[in-house]
Parts: C-alpha cells; structure tokens; sequence
C-alpha cells in the first residue's frame, strides 16, 4: 500500500457524500461511486442532492484542488482505491420491520470480484447484528485477492445538519477489525481527527455495529421516554417542560435528547430501531429488545397528539379551516422530509379537510414533490395569512424569532400549536395568542382578545371557563 492510501467511498447519499467531501477535505485522493449517473454527474459539477449546510463549498474545493472525483464504475474504483468505504443506503424493507441490504449485499457483489490486490473494505452504512461476518465471508470468497481483501467495520454517528463537524471531529471514531492491519489503516486514514484528540476505539466488527445501531435505539428511547411523560403530564396538569429540565440537570439523565414534542423522524432513528429489534428476533432475543417496539408506538401517538391539538385548537373540527404549518423537515437545519413528523401530520390534517398553507425554510421542493395537495407559501407571513390555527411542526430558529404580534395582523385567529415547544408561551400570550403545546397545561391568552375558538371539552375547557369568571369578577 502507498504512503498515503487512495480512497474511494461507495454511495453518494447523505453519509458517502459527507465522508468522501470531508476525506477530500483532509488530502486524501478520492472516488465517490454511485450507480446513478446523474447523480454522478451533479457531484462533478458541484452540486449536492441535498442540502447539508458547509459540505457544497468543501465539494467544490475538492474538486477545484483534483483531490476528489466522481464515476458510475466499480472496475475504476477497484483499481483505484487502497481504501474502499462502502455507505449504500440500508432502508426498512417494503412490508416488513427488517433493512432492506439489497444495495449493501448488491455493492459487495459488484466490487468483490474486482479487487485483485491488498485493501481494505470499509463497511459505514448502519447494518443489523451480523452483517459484517456474513459479508466479510463473501468477500474473501470473491475477492481475487482472497483474504489481502480485508473488510472492517467503522459505524457512522453524524447528524443531519452537522454533518461536516461531525465527520471531521467526530465524539469517537469506532473500528471494527479483524487485524492489525486493517486497524493501522484506519489509524493512517483518521489521522488528523486522531492527533486532534479525537478517541479511537478499536472493537471486533460484530461490536462495532452493534454500536451504531444500539446508539441510534438509545437516542430513540431517551426522545421517547420524554415523550411519554409528556403524555402523562397532559392528565396530570404538570409541564412536560419544566419536568425535562429538571430531569436533564442530573449528569447521568443528561438534557440532549431530551427535548419532547412530535418526537422523530427522518431517514436513521425510525427505521434503525425497527430492524434492530426485527434482528433481535431472528435471533432468538427478540424479548431483550422488545421495548423498542413501545418506544416507536409512543413516536407515533405523538403525530397523532398533535393533529388532536390542532383539531381542538380549531373548535372541535378541521374541516373548512385554513391552517398555517411552520416546517416540514423531520428536524431545522435540513431539506430531509424522510419519515418526517411534520409533514404527516401537515397532510394528516390536509386529509381532515382544512386548507394547509406551509412554510420551510428548506424542504419546501421535496415536500411539494410528495404532497402536491399543501399550499407552498414564500414566508412564515405568507403560510400564517388568513390562518385559524397556525401549527410549529418543525424547530427552525426563525421560527422561534418570529414576532408574534406581527403576526397577529396577519392570522384570522390567534391560535398556535407549538409541537416543538420552540416559543416563549408567555410572550405568545401576553400577545394575545390562545398558545397551545403537547405536555403544558393550557393557559388562557392575556392582552387583547384572542378570537380564538372556546375549548369545547375537558380540562381546556374548564380552564377557559375559570378564566372567564376570573375576567367576570
Ligand atoms: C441520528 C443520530 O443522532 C446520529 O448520531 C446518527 O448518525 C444518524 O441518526 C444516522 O443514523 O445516520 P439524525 O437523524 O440526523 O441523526 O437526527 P437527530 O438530530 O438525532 O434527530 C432525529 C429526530 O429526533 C428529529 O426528528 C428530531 O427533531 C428528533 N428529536 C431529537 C427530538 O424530538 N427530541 C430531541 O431531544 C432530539
């Protein structure tokens, strides 16, 4: 192998996108494969598929410096790299809990017999328990270099949004090896992050799967334990909120993670929970996982909570009514709505026939792809005009920045559902607003009157009836 080796990355998506722009970024010579070729082509030409913020610049100075490139050919590849790092999508099978490895295995299959001298396959993409050892056999059965064509493991953590930093000072870097050598090449390929303190974790493949996967169900379950308080705050009377900063302040509970709301989304958590426990079954401890299945029920009634919000923030019905939706992301700093909350219970209450105007900052272009039926407007101003409810689906900060008495003059009623608690509820009511979020008990708005449809039922509505008389007397 070369003093520095040559790298290529299979799978041009979210994770093999990232990780070859950043390893390009380090001064590493590198390929990026995909077997869509205008992907290919929009790579070459600088543009991204999708919108991470930091990674288009890094793309372009990878390109412009030689250092990265792009091809639809696994024979180029092989001859190319020392290093292959596979990240091909790993989805949630149609019809079934499991992941979909078709492109995993079909990735393998292709390269496998084209790797006639020594490296190293690095296996990135989040996998089941077991992958590794049954690709790292097919490998050394297809490899014409036989066992010199070595497979390790090297989970991914990034987060959409921060991709780049994630990549380039990851918390920890995890390598699942079979051998020395394979170790002292992801030393030699990570070490920059390494001799910036970055730890380096060596494991067997096995282990370091299960790591990505088991972090992403922990992840899960600490969202959705919040969450389930949530709903027992909502029969109680106590505040969601309020508990989970008392509960993060504690250094073994922790506040990342921690924040409730319409819980999660997106491409990884949902489907990586699912096929771990499905894995977990094959295998014969399907019990030792089975409370993932409750933490992913918990994740769903939280959509359906909200759309109840909404419904009750309407007057009891959605039919007929306009509703403004501030985000569509599964989450702020990212166009991605794979999975995403806000969308579904954006279209959730579409089905219920109110009118849905949506704003996103970002994903506005892929939503309208997939729901034609929402209205697109061009600002938070635009989605709130001439709204009876105006629903905070995603977190985005020029949500929270925004100035609630402007727009008063813009919404038919003064109604907000904060799915995300990502507004100051005091400042939204001294404003006027009937303010409204999962897990906080109902307050009545204060300052001008709010034309907001009376609670019909329940606790709201005994609060609103309080508050009347208190105005009364
Ligand atoms: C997640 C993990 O955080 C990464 O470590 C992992 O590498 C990645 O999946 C992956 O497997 O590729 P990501 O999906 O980008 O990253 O998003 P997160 O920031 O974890 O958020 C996931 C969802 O949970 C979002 O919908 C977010 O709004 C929600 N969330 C997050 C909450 O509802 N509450 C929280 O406290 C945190």
């Amino acid at each position: 192998m070369s003093t520095r080796p040559r790298l290529t990355v299979f799978g041009t998506g979210y994770l093999g996108t990232t990780q070859a722009v950043c390893l390009a970024s380090l001064g590493f010579e590198v390929l990026g494969v995909d077997t869509d070729p205008a992907r290919i082509a929009a790579l070459a030409a600088g543009t991204l598929p999708f919108w991470e913020p930091g990674l288009e610049p890094l793309l372009r100075a990878g390109l412009a410096r030689g250092r990265l490139s792009f091809t639809t050919s696994y024979r180029a590849a092989a001859q190319f790299g020392d290093v292959h790092f596979v990240c091909v999508g790993t989805p949630q099978r149609a019809g079934s809990p499991g992941a979909d490895l078709t492109q995993l295995r079909a990735c393998l299959a292709g390269l496998a017999p084209l790797l006639a001298r020594p490296c190293l396959v690095v296996g990135k993409s989040t996998v089941p328990p077991g992958t590794a050892a049954s690709l790292g056999e097919r490998l050394a059965a297809a490899a014409p270099a036989g066992l010199r064509a070595e497979l390790a493991w090297n989970p991914e953590f990034l987060r959409e949004g921060h991709a780049v930093a994630d990549t380039l000072r990851p918390d920890r870097i995890v390598a699942g090896v079979w051998s020395h050598r394979a170790e002292a090449t992801l030393r030699e390929v990570y070490a920059e992050p390494l001799a910036a303190g970055v730890p380096f974790l060596v494991t067997d493949p096995a282990t370091a799967e299960l790591v990505k996967a088991a972090a992403n169900a922990f992840l899960a379950t600490k969202i959705s334990f919040i969450n389930a308080m949530a709903e027992v705050c909502e029969v109680t009377g106590a505040d969601v909120l309020a508990l989970a900063d008392a509960l993060g302040r504690d250094p073994r509970i922790g506040g990342t993670g921690l924040r409730p709301g319409l819980g999660f989304g997106g491409g990884c958590l949902p489907k990586d929970i699912r096929a771990l426990a499905a894995r977990a079954a094959e295998l014969g401890t399907g019990p030792a996982l089975s409370f993932l299945h409750e933490m992913d029920a918990i994740n769903q009634r939280r959509r359906a909570r909200v759309v109840d919000l909404a419904t009750q923030a309407a007057g009891g019905r959605l039919h007929g009514r306009r509703v403004g939706v501030l985000g569509v992301a599964f989450k702020p700093g990212s166009d991605d709505i794979r999975d995403s909350p806000a969308l579904e219970v954006a279209a959730r209450v579409r089905a219920l026939g109110a009118r849905v105007a949506v704003f996103d900052p970002a994903a506005m272009g892929r939503a309208r792809r997939v729901h034609p039926d929402l209205d697109y407007a061009g600002s938070v101003l635009g989605a709130a005009r001439g709204a009876d409810v105006l629903l905070l689906l995603t977190d985005w900060p020029e949500f929270a920045a925004a100035d609630p008495g402007m727009l008063a003059n813009t919404v038919a009623r003064r109604t907000i559902v904060d799915a995300r608690h990502a507004l100051d509820a005091d400042t939204w009511r001294d404003s006027g607003w009937d303010y409204r979020a999962p897990g906080r008990p109902w307050q009545p708005p204060r300052g001008r009157a709010a034309g907001a449809f009376p609670p019909a039922s329940g606790p709201d509505a005994a609060a609103a009836a309080a508050a009347c008389l208190a105005a009364a007397i």
